[in-house]
């Protein structure tokens, strides 16, 4: 079985927020549109997760606030896997605490895993992680136990900034030695962006190979070993029309839109038949965010 929304989009994907806490206070940091704290029970998640799975859906990604942040993700991703072993799962970590916990998380099932990393300069990552301010090595040994421990693909999230453009040819490097995927992500929301466009134009003429992806109109990049995607999320429409996901907010709400807040609806129930139905209704609730003329439509 496979979900269809109203606007014959194919709803493949689960988009679960575990947590809204996070040890990091990135300076462009969008919260995943959520406005509320709260955290969805372990519990919970998974009966979420057998019930989408039932009716079709083949991807869970996990995300935060930073996941990492529950002690209980690998059993979390454990209940998953018993309920739906079919399933994908990844998770988007800023990899702080990845180091200790990479082993454990795919041995419970994990199997891919995104590493956001916007500079290779200690301070420049201080600075844009924000408050606090990150500590790159840490990072950087996250990367690295993230591959002993057979997650693959690993990729690395950079949101592209004003600040840290400059860096995007030696992150490239980075990415072809250590053998991970550089994903360039157009900043969403007011902000100092970088010239993705530029780099865009680049890519294209020294790539040996592209490709386009369905799914938010990401494109493929291949330059020498190195493999570049950029996702640019408020390009056009085509965000809209190949959105195949559905969300799960951390206090526990079906979310059928990243843009959106005024669509959500509440699991209040533990019985998977009613979850079942909630999702129907999320699916139901689905509508593009941009119109035809690339603007926002609400
Ligand atoms: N714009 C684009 N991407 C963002 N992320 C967080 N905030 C933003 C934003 N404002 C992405 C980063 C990070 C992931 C958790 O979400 O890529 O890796
Ligand atoms: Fe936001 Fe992710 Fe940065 Fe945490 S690590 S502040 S969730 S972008």
């Amino acid at each position: 079985m496979v979900l269809i929304d109203p606007y014959g989009r194919k709803v493949t994907g689960l988009r679960i927020s575990v947590t809204s806490r996070c040890n990091l206070r990135c300076i462009y940091c969008h919260h995943e549109g959520e406005v509320t704290g709260g955290e969805i029970s372990r519990e919970m998640a998974v009966n979420v997760v057998n019930a989408a799975s039932r009716l079709g859906i083949r991807s869970v990604k996990i995300t935060g606030g930073e996941p990492l942040m529950r002690s209980d993700l690998e059993e979390m991703i454990a209940g998953f896997k018993e309920v739906a072993p079919g399933v994908e799962i990844s998770i988007t970590t800023n990899g702080v605490y990845l180091k200790d916990r990479a082993e454990g998380l795919a041995a419970a099932g994990l199997s891919r895993v995104n590493i956001s990393l916007d500079s290779l300069d200690p301070d420049m990552y201080r600075r844009i992680t924000g408050a606090g301010g990150g500590d790159l090595e840490r990072v950087l040994d996250g990367i690295e136990a993230a591959q002993l421990s057979g997650l693959r693909p690993v990729k690395l999230n950079m949101v592209v900034l004003r600040e840290n453009e400059r860096e995007i040819p030696e992150m490239i490097e980075f990415s072809r030695k250590r053998g991970v995927i550089l994903q360039l992500i157009e900043l969403l929301g007011d902000g100092p962006k970088g010239d993705l466009e530029r780099v865009e134009r680049l890519l294209e003429s020294e790539a040996e190979m592209v490709l386009t992806r369905e799914m938010h109109r990401r494109r493929k990049y291949f330059l020498n070993g190195a493999v570049v995607e950029i996702v640019r999320p408020m390009d056009n429409t085509e965000f809209c029309a190949h959105c195949n996901r559905l969300r799960v907010t951390s206090d526990g709400r079906l979310k059928p839109c990243l843009l959106r807040n005024d669509n959500l609806l509440e699991i209040k129930s533990t019985d998977p038949d009613e979850i079942e139905r909630l999702i129907l209704e999320a699916v139901k609730r689905r509508a593009p965010f941009f119109d035809g003329n690339a603007n926002a439509g609400r």
